[in-house]
């Protein structure tokens, strides 16, 4: 892990922008990380099946990296061509470096809000001074009303603005506060400061929204408060990361998320994108793919099936539902339940805890498969205070080979889309071929936290893509930028 240093920008401490070593064989050292620890559990015919079930050998992903390709074709000639959306998202215009003046970034995408203020002062002084603050989103709020929702935001940023010091931060006379807002679910994006919600996902269910212009919520919430604010611009987390990542490395050209939900926008050559008729086809422009909504040719099995039929949005969201955070220990709680059921494991009885939805969490999955204890005494603690069951040394390895089985094929998966990704870059580009450094900006906790899923996904990406092209791509983990790049593009797009 290395970091990534701001030129002349002492201040954005905030502004981690961290570099896990990806680091392809042919271009320096690769270390493999072993995944799992445990012997073989052979005789447990439910695991067995599971395993088989959910392998990803690399021909497989190469199906599966081209199906999201073809997606992505179908997305791009015509609305609603594909299961990815390749929503347009009208940022044309990429930082620079050189935007100046005070704005402000809103931040709404999962359990937490975050809203913040960077004073960016052009080329040489870069960010000059920023404060943020993070508050949660109570469950309630999830699957509430929109007046509810965005009472709350509006209430939270008006508190906000109220603290903020006069002496590091400037409005220059005669402009109202501007605000980029990231808004991390589907969004039919009508122009750069409006769109309707498609869908909610992540476990948002928020009444009488779908079809609703988000920023009309947000301004008529803003305006019950007295908050003279105005939206300048309307983002996904994805399109943030790509370009708060940008602002600091011209050779950023994908943002991704891998975290709770997740998702991966791109920059794409107006020309190649047939649905924008009577627009200028010159220049670039951000695609939105909206990857968490694709189904062909996944290996789902009856666990995941069942998982997708209990959510909140059944049927939608399938690749999202088998690689994000939100999921993954669900998964994983399901095939325990059945190996219990069918007596592979915990004795007798099924443990009233197990069958329990959304009693474990990745994170969990995580430190179980990092216990490196020779009787995995963290996997025993964790069984017991999650599910309350005592498990011996042999249940504890099954549990862990349930857990990798998982997050292998969440991370193998992952790694096939942005393949896919890369590969469409690379088709207009041809970047990689002449050896000029491609960064996949990437954000979200389950990239972070998750060691053996960034390796699953690394493995896929240079199994996929080859050694002499992986070799010039760096996944780059730019932590928390997605509020400046939103901070940033509210001044791209500044009415001023
Ligand atoms: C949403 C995307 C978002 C992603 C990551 C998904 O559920 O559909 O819009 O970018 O989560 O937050």
């Amino acid at each position: 892990m290395s970091l990534f240093t701001f030129a002349a920008s002492p201040l954005v401490i905030t502004l981690t922008v961290r570099s896990f070593t990806f680091s392809p064989p042919r271009c320096s050292k690769h270390t493999v990380m072993s995944a799992v620890r445990s012997e073989s559990t052979s005789t447990c015919p439910v695991l067995t099946k599971f395993q088989k079930n959910c392998a990803t050998p690399t021909t497989f992903l190469r199906v599966v990296a081209d199906a999201i390709a073809d997606d992505m074709q179908a997305g791009l000639a015509v609305h609603g061509g594909g299961d990815l959306e390749m929503i347009l998202t009208y940022v044309d215009a990429l930082p620079s470096g050189k935007e100046e003046g005070l704005f402000y970034a809103l931040d709404l995408g999962g359990t937490n809000f975050r809203v913040r203020s960077v004073q960016l002062g052009g080329e040489e002084e870069r960010v000059v001074a920023t404060k943020s603050e993070q508050l949660s989103i109570a469950q309630k709020l999830m699957i509430g009303t929109s007046e509810e929702l965005f009472g709350f935001i509006a209430s939270k940023l008006a508190d906000f603005v109220a603290k903020e010091e006069p002496g590091r931060f400037r409005l220059e006379h005669g402009r109202k506060r501007e605000i980029g807002f990231t808004f991390s679910f589907p969004v039919n994006q009508t122009s750069i400061d409006s769109g309707t919600l498609i869908k909610w996902t992540k476990g948002f269910n928020v009444s009488g929204m779908e079809g609703k212009n988000v920023v009309a919520c947000l301004n008529e919430a803003m305006e019950a408060h007295g908050l003279d604010m105005r939206v300048s611009a309307l983002v996904n987390d994805g399109v943030g990361t790509l370009a708060g990542a940008r602002y600091w490395d011209k050779d950023v050209m994908a943002g991704v998320i891998l975290g709770t939900g997740t998702n991966a926008c791109y920059v794409e050559q107006k020309h190649a994108i047939p649905k924008l008729q009577n627009q200028s086809s010159s220049g670039t422009t951000i695609i939105n793919t909206e990857w968490g909504g694709f189904s062909k040719c996944l290996p789902r099995t009856i666990f995941d099936q069942e998982m997708d039929k209990d959510s909140l949005n059944p049927g939608e969201h399938l690749y999202e539902k088998m690689i994000s955070g939100m999921y993954l220990g669900e998964i994983v709680r399901r095939v325990l339940l059945h190996m219990c059921q069918t007596s592979d494991l915990f004795g007798q009885s099924v443990p009233a805890k197990l069958a329990t939805p959304l009693t474990l969490k990745s994170q969990d999955l995580c430190k179980m498969q990092e216990d490196d204890t020779d009787d995995l005494s963290s996997v025993g603690s964790i069984l017991y205070n999650i599910f309350e069951v005592k498990a011996d040394l042999k249940e504890r390895r099954r549990v862990v080979e349930v857990c990798d089985t998982v997050v292998k094929r969440g991370g193998r998966l992952a790694g096939a889309g942005i393949v896919a990704i890369l590969e469409r870059i690379e088709r207009e580009t041809k970047r990689l071929a002449s050896g000029q450094r491609t960064v996949v900006a990437m954000d979200g906790a389950l990239y972070e936290k998750y060691p053996q899923y960034r390796q699953y996904m690394q493995d896929a990406l240079v199994e996929l893509l080859g050694d002499e092209l992986a070799c010039h791509v760096q996944i780059k983990h730019t932590k928390d930028v997605s509020g400046l790049g939103a901070a940033v593009l509210a001044a791209t797009n500044s009415i001023y």
